[in-house]
């Protein structure tokens, strides 16, 4: 397993359930921890988490020394490291999404903004660690964000080509879709919180907390996604000759027309993937294998149980996040019934300098070392269960400045903070 952060723990746990996991670099609160090249780790399966070592081709490089490897090489990886390339992607498979124009330049991007209704959405078409997104009701707004892309000053290189789009409205869904190039199983759905406060104010953040089953999805909608938004993306991706092992995270937009899809990310959701994988009850390590060989294993079962997973952050996040503050209550948090914590931005020393190592997943203090720093998971009979004791375990947890949110899937079981 690759990968540092809160989604990497739990595929860990998961995984772990009948394999023996070694996670690198990992971090001290994650069992297995181990920080090496993955290249010189010996392994029969490698499952890598972020988009950044996939965007880097990481795969490929574990591919050509005979690996077997879940994960999108580089030329699949490109549907996270460039929105322009895919939405152009979209349009030729048929996949309902906002329209949209891209530019390089600032006065045909301007002249395009004026043509549009609000909101008004501004992306960098490249890697902006989830936060190169602007959605507005301000045109003015709208227009200095496509200054500061392009110029270059808001995100280097990654804002000097972006992506306008028609703003649309509704209830988003994350789906992960398990692929082997050719065939795909959905895994069960998840909804996310990507704004930092309560009721859905204050900025874009990587998620604030997550929960699955989403009560408005059914069966069907799931296989309208699997059948004309994955399949006819995977027959794309072939047909220009990519071969797409890994997961293919669909967020997409339930609008009064239907649902469209707002972005592919090539690798799990984070905290989605916290909620989604403690539900399965057939074997992920079979299931990943599987696609990774080629030879997709559809047989996923999971159980009724909600899941509920709120995440705990540091001050300032996302802007600045203060770290290095001792992090307390973690084992009063574990003990709440059905609860399970899992680790993202923690470190084993103030300084927050050994983000991995030996004495990894041990019974010492944890600091925090980033923004997102805990998983707050419940586990109940239904979402009202597992909300319930996630708050309960996070009121045990505290450190100073440490901020989340306390709506996770309120609306979902009829509540209003
Ligand atoms: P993305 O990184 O493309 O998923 O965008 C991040 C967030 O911005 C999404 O989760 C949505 O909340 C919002 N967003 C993105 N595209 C649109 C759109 N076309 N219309 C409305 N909101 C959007
Ligand atoms: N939770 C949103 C993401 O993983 O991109």
């Amino acid at each position: 397993m690759v990968g540092s952060g809160g989604r990497e723990h739990a595929l860990a746990v998961v995984l772990g359930r009948d394999a023996e996991v070694v996670v690198t670099p990992g971090n001290p609160g994650i069992p297995g921890s181990v920080d090496r090249d993955p290249e010189e780790i010996d392994a029969d399966l490698f499952v890598i988490g972020p988009e950044a070592p996939l965007v880097g081709g990481l795969a490929d490089r574990l591919r050509e020394r005979g690996r077997l490897v879940f994960g999108p090489g580089a030329d699949g990886a490109r549907l996270e490291g460039s929105k322009a390339w895919m939405k152009e992607l979209l349009v030729e498979a048929g996949v309902p999404t906002a329209a949209h124009g891209t530019f390089t330049e600032v006065a045909p991007a301007l002249g395009f903004l004026d043509t549009m209704t609000p909101p008004f959405v501004v992306k960098t078409d490249g890697l902006a660690a989830g936060k190169g997104v602007v959605v507005t009701d301000s045109l003015t707004e709208a227009r200095n964000a496509v200054e500061d892309y392009l110029s270059g000053t808001a995100f280097g290189d990654a804002g000097r080509t972006l992506v306008i789009e028609e703003g649309l409205v509704g209830a988003e869904l994350s789906v992960l879709a398990v692929c082997d190039g050719t065939d795909t199983v959905l895994l069960p759905e998840a909804q996310d919180f990507k704004r930092a406060l309560d009721g859905d104010l204050g900025p874009n953040t990587g998620g604030m907390g997550a929960y699955s089953p989403v009560p408005l999805v059914d069966d069907q909608l799931l296989e309208t996604v699997r059948t004309e938004f994955v399949l006819p993306t995977l027959a794309i991706l072939r047909a220009r000759g990519i071969d797409y092992r890994g997961v293919l995270y669909a967020g997409l937009m339930l609008t009064p027309t239907g649902p469209k899809l707002l972005e592919y990310n090539v690798r799990f959701g984070d905290p989605e993937t916290q909620v989604v994988l403690p539900r399965l009850t057939s074997s992920l390590t079979d299931l990943l294998a599987s696609a990774a060989a080629g030879q997709l294993d559809p047989s996923v079962t999971c159980t009724g149980d909600a899941m509920v997973t709120v995440v705990c952050a540091s001050e300032g996040y996302p802007r600045s996040p203060r770290t290095g503050d001792r992090i307390d209550g973690l084992e009063a948090a574990r003990a709440v019934e059905g609860v399970e914590v899992f680790c993202a931005g923690v470190s084993a020393d103030s300084a927050g300098a050994d983000s991995g190592g030996a004495d990894a997943g041990g019974a010492g203090a944890l600091f925090t070392a980033g923004g997102r720093v805990l998983d707050v998971t419940g586990r109940g009979a239904n979402l009202q269960q597992a909300r319930e004791r996630a708050m309960r375990a996070v009121a045990e947890i505290s450190w100073p400045g440490m901020q989340h949110r306390s709506d996770i899937a309120a609306a979902a079981v009829g509540e209003r903070p």
